[in-house]
C-alpha cells in the first residue's frame, strides 16, 4: 500500500548556470548545461521515495510518449516511487522547464506544461480510490480542475491533503476548504492574498498566516527560505529556524520540504518533528545542483538530526 500519493507535474529541466541572472534584453555567457528530471510533482514524489521505505510513494501524472517521458518515469522508479498511474498521452509532448541558476543559488524558471495539461480529474480520482493512501501531495502545475477534484476526492477518502500553491496564483475557496496543510513560499503567500511581491518578514508572518487560514486550510506552513518555516493553525503558531548552509541551487527546495513533511507525517511524526525533518532535508537539497538530483536520502537527513 502506498501511504503518500503525489498528484502533479513531471518536467524535464534544461538547466543553465550563470554568474548572475540576466536583465531583460541582456545576453550572458552560461557556464554549464544539463538536462535533469524535474517537475514539482515528480520532485515531491522522488523526495518521499528517497526518504522512506520502498513502496511508500505513488505518483499520478501525465507525460508524452517520448524519450523525456521515459526518462522521468525511470527517475521515479529509481527513487522507489510507484509510477503505474503516470499515464502517457499522444496529445502533447512531455513538460519541460528552462531553468537559469545563478551563483547565489537563486533561479528563474519558465515551464512549458505540455502533457501535464492532459492530467484529467478522472485519471486522478480513479487512481486515488485504488491506491488507499493516507496523505496527498498537490501543487499547481496540472489543471486547476484536476487539483480541485483530487483534493475533494482525497478528503472524501479520509486522506490528509497538503497543497503547495506553486506556481503563485490566486485560488478558489472550493479548493482551499479541502486543504489540511497549505505550504506557500513568500511570493505564493502574497499572491493568495492578491498582493504581488516576494518578501515576508518574520514580524509579518503571523498576520500573513492568519489571513491565509481565513481562506480555508486548517494549517499553514509559510516557507520563508533562509528565515525558516512558520507554522500557524487556529490553536497557535510557531517559528522553525532554517539550518544555515551555502546555497548552490535552490531549485526544488520547496518540493523537497513538502516531500519530507509528508514522509514524516505519514510515519506518525508530530508536526514539529516533521517540520524539523523537512527543514533539514531542504537544507541539504540546496547545497546541490538540480531538482531530483539534489534530493537527499534518509541517512543524510538523520545524520544531521542526530548530531
Ligand atoms: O520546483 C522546481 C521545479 O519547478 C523544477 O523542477 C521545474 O520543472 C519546475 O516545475
Amino acid at each position: 500500500m502506498s501511504k503518500v500519493v503525489i498528484v502533479g507535474s513531471l518536467n524535464l529541466d534544461f538547466v543553465v548556470q550563470v554568474a548572475t541572472l540576466p536583465q531583460r534584453g541582456e545576453t550572458l555567457p552560461g557556464s554549464g548545461f544539463l538536462t535533469l528530471p524535474g517537475g514539482k510533482g515528480a520532485n515531491q514524489a522522488c523526495a518521499v521515495g528517497r526518504l522512506s521505505q520502498p513502496g511508500t510513494a505513488a505518483m499520478i501524472g501525465c507525460v508524452g510518449m517520448d524519450v523525456y517521458g521515459a526518462q522521468l518515469q525511470e527517475s521515479l522508479r529509481a527513487a522507489g516511487v510507484n509510477h503505474r498511474y503516470v499515464r502517457g498521452t499522444m496529445e502533447a509532448s512531455t513538460g519541460i522547464a528552462l531553468i537559469l541558476v545563478e551563483a547565489s543559488g537563486q533561479n528563474q524558471i519558465v515551464v512549458v506544461p505540455g502533457a501535464n495539461e492532459y492530467l484529467r480529474p478522472k485519471d486522478v480520482t480513479e487512481a486515488l480510490s485504488l491506491l488507499s493512501g493516507t496523505h496527498l501531495l498537490l501543487q499547481l502545475e496540472t489543471p486547476l480542475e484536476t487539483v480541485t477534484a483530487a483534493a475533494a476526492h482525497a478528503r472524501d477518502l479520509g486522506m490528509m491533503v497538503i497543497l503547495d500553491p506553486a506556481p503563485a496564483r490566486s485560488l478558489p475557496e472550493e479548493l482551499l476548504r479541502n486543504v489540511n496543510i497549505l505550504t506557500p513560499n513568500e511570493s505564493e503567500a502574497l499572491a493568495l492574498m492578491g498582493i504581488s511581491g516576494n518578501y515576508i518578514s518574520l514580524a509579518d508572518a503571523p498576520d500573513v498566516a492568519r489571513q491565509l487560514l481565513s481562506l480555508g486550510p486548517q494549517q499553514v506552513i509559510l516557507k520563508l527560505g533562509e528565515k525558516g518555516a512558520f507554522l500557524a493553525m487556529s490553536e497557535g503558531a510557531q517559528h522553525f529556524p532554517a539550518r544555515a548552509v551555502e546555497a548552490k541551487d535552490t531549485t526544488a527546495a520547496g518540493d523537497c520540504f513538502n516531500g519530507a513533511l509528508a514522509t514524516g507525517l505519514a510515519e506518525g511524526m508530530t508536526m514539529d518533528a516533521a517540520i524539523a525533518f523537512a527543514n533539514v532535508a531542504a537544507s541539504i537539497s540546496i547545497t546541490r545542483l538540480g531538482a531530483q538530483a539534489s534530493l537527499p536520502i534518509r541517512a543524510e537527513v538523520e545524520q544531521i538530526l542526530t548530531r
